[in-house]
């Protein structure tokens, strides 16, 4: 949410920041803005509306004088304080025209900053949080006599952040420190590229892949100032810290769009390998199971007596999914809450509490604040994530990482089956500790799980008529889901990419529950996709959904049933059949789903909307 780059070097600064905003625009496009230091200026220029308005101000840039600067920052915003305006985009500058900040995260005490920063005669020239953050930096910076230059902005940059509340990443560049941007950060993500003779900072790695894939992971509450020479880092009251480096291990290429209209359609493209890729490496010598990061014992595991997952969105329907698996293996109690409402609701958490917390992008704000909760009862927590270096992951007390590589797209796709691979493993890994499940029960579900890349690829083979559904369907208002067992979460996925891709009302429910209310919103022609479970697995399950398709058939429902290659007994009930091959029961979303997403991004398409940037939404939520 927000997306933030900086740059100093020797290179002109305003290419590579624009570059590396194109690549974060899935954080936020409400507006962009980038400030530039030459010799002599700071520049800036910023646009409401998506990046390409930005682009074309600075096509129209007559003198081209930002062009010139080899410093710089950059912003792609998600509003928060203040409208998408022209005036509430970031940079935002100081008044005496000396410093240019920009901002994710919010900053909760700006109102009474802003008070005093009134009295004391600035007018600010926005609605935002951020803009006091500018003002703050200019007052400290007339302060400080005894260093000048960046020295001077680090200091300022650390004696602002004692003073603000809330969370934020800031970078912040100045007039009077030529070659040098510092950046700050508490509770919302900030990374730093080290390059040969040049540095960035930016919000995830994507920004500057393609310059250099050599990383620091930034800590909780620490101002970095990057130079061409080089990187330092303190604390906010200027203690030195050692940063923690690490290479990245995808390249520029797995960022960008490979020849497929939307970033979403490659990332589908893409779950077979991603799926491999999680799975690849997990067995040990004896058979157990390698998580990545690990510290907690195996008696604290064989300790936990009760599970929560935490995530938000379509990490916690997988969350939703894990749970049957985890407790079938485990015969641990698993909870699935939404990370937003843990908290609040004072769950039951101690020592013998395992939370999981899944996410992605491992900056999800409201699932980092679940599991700082979990923690500070002395629950332990294992994160399932995508990011390397992320504050989820750095905050837990295990990690298992899943390998999708970047997921730019705004919904979310090779992520929820990479997160299904990863607990699925947390499951067995669990159930093997604990003496549930033997070395060679775990390794023969693990040999199930390493046939799902090629169950997927048959699925993605055979999307064409999937494909024609959608456009035959976009004109619909309504399109409901229906699941049982682990189909009906994947009925809730379902529904909700194409809330969040078509804006077109969908509701995802669990089959046996139709009766008791939602059969009413059933019409004539009403569609109603039934995911049905193998008729191999437990038999009961399927009958049971066969005569739910009935149910609403009867009502007047145009049905699209998703089955498997083999199960004839929907024939008769399906007006449209969509084919997927057989798996266990326990394993079926890993190929229910992908039809799921296919249908959402082509009826996003044919419906003339921005599968990759739907509007009002951002990808990486750094705001409870
Ligand atoms: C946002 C995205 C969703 C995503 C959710 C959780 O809402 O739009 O696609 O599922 O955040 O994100 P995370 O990074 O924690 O998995």
């Amino acid at each position: 949410m927000c997306g933030i780059v900086g740059y100093a070097g020797a290179r002109p600064a305003l290419q590579i920041v624009v570059d590396g905003l194109r690549r974060l625009e899935y954080r936020g496009y409400d507006s962009a803005g980038v400030a530039v230091l030459t010799e002599t200026e700071l520049l800036i220029a910023k646009r409401a509306g998506k990046l390409a308005n930005l682009d074309r101000a600075l096509a129209e840039d007559a003198d081209g004088r930002i062009a010139a600067g080899s410093v710089g920052i950059g912003h792609t915003r998600w509003a928060t304080h203040g409208g998408p305006t022209d005036r509430n985009a970031h940079p935002h500058l100081s008044q005496d025209g000396r410093v240019a900040v920009i901002h994710n995260g919010i900053i909760e005490n700006f109102a009474s900053l802003r008070t005093q920063l009134e009295a004391e005669g600035i007018e600010f020239a926005s609605d935002t949080d951020t803009e006091c953050v500018a003002h703050l930096l200019a007052a400290e910076l007339r302060t400080i006599s005894n260093t000048s230059g960046p020295a001077a902005l680090a200091e300022a940059m650390r004696r602002v952040c004692r003073r603000l509340e809330g969370a934020f990443t800031l970078l912040a560049i100045d007039k009077e420190a030529p070659g040098a941007v510092v950046g700050a950060r508490r509770n919302s993500p900030l990374v730093v590229g080290v390059g040969d003779g040049e540095s960035f900072l930016a919000s995830d790695v994507s920004a500057f892949i393609a310059h250099t894939r050599d990383a620091l992971e930034l800590g909780q509450d620490q101002v970095v100032l990057i130079t061409p020479e080089g990187v330092e880092i303190t604390d906010f009251d200027g203690k030195p810290v050692e940063a923690k480096p690490y290479h990245v291990d995808w390249d520029a290429r797995a960022a960008e769009k490979g020849g497929h209209d939307w970033f979403m359609q490659k990332e589908i493209e893409e779950q077979p390998q991603a799926v491999a890729d999680t799975l690849r490496g997990r067995v040990g010598t004896t058979g157990n199971i390698l998580l990545d990061e690990v510290r907690l014992t195996d008696q604290d595991l064989r300790d936990v007596d009760k599970i929560f997952v935490v995530a938000c969105g379509t990490a916690y329907h997988a969350g939703l999914v894990a749970k049957y698996a985890i407790e079938h293996w485990t015969r641990i109690p698993c909870e699935v809450e939404l990370a937003s409402e843990f908290r609040y609701r004072d769950p039951v958490l101690d020592r013998s509490t395992l939370v999981i917390a899944i996410s992605q992008s491992g900056e999800t704000m409201d699932t980092l604040m679940a599991l700082r909760h979990a923690k500070e009862q002395k629950a332990r927590v294992l994160a399932i994530c995508n990011t390397n270096g992320s504050t989820i992951p750095r905050e837990s007390d295990a990690v298992l990482y899943t390998h999708g590589g970047p997921e730019i797209a705004v919904a979310s796709t090779k992520a929820f089956l990479t997160q299904l691979a990863a607990c699925y493993l947390v499951g067995l890994h669990l159930a093997q500790v604990r003496g549930i499940k033997y070395a060679d029960e775990v390794a023969s579900v693990v040999e199930q799980l390493r046939s799902m890349p090629d169950a997927i690829e048959k699925v993605l083979a055979s999307m064409d008529g999937v494909r024609e559904l959608a456009r035959e369907l976009s004109s619909q208002n309504t399109l409901l889901f229906i699941g049982r067992h682990v189909g009906y979460p994947v009925a809730l996925e379902g529904a909700l990419k194409l809330k969040e891709l078509a804006y077109m009302h969908a509701e995802g429910f669990a089959a046996g529950e139709l009766k008791h209310g939602p059969i009413a919103l059933i019409d004539q022609g009403t569609p109603v996709v039934c995911v049905v479970p193998s008729p191999a697995g437990r038999g009961v399950l399927h009958d049971k959904i066969v005569s739910n398709i009935q149910e609403v058939r009867a009502r007047g429902a145009r049905t699209i049933v998703i089955a498997e290659e083999d199960d004839e007994a929907v024939v008769p009930y399906a007006d449209h059949l969509i084919r997927v091959p057989r798996t266990p029961t326990l394993l079926a979303p890993f190929v229910t789903t992908v039809p799921l997403q296919v249908l959402a991004c082509e009826m996003a398409t044919a419906r003339g909307h921005d599968v990759d940037q739907p509007r009002n939404l951002a990808k990486s939520v750094t705001v409870e």
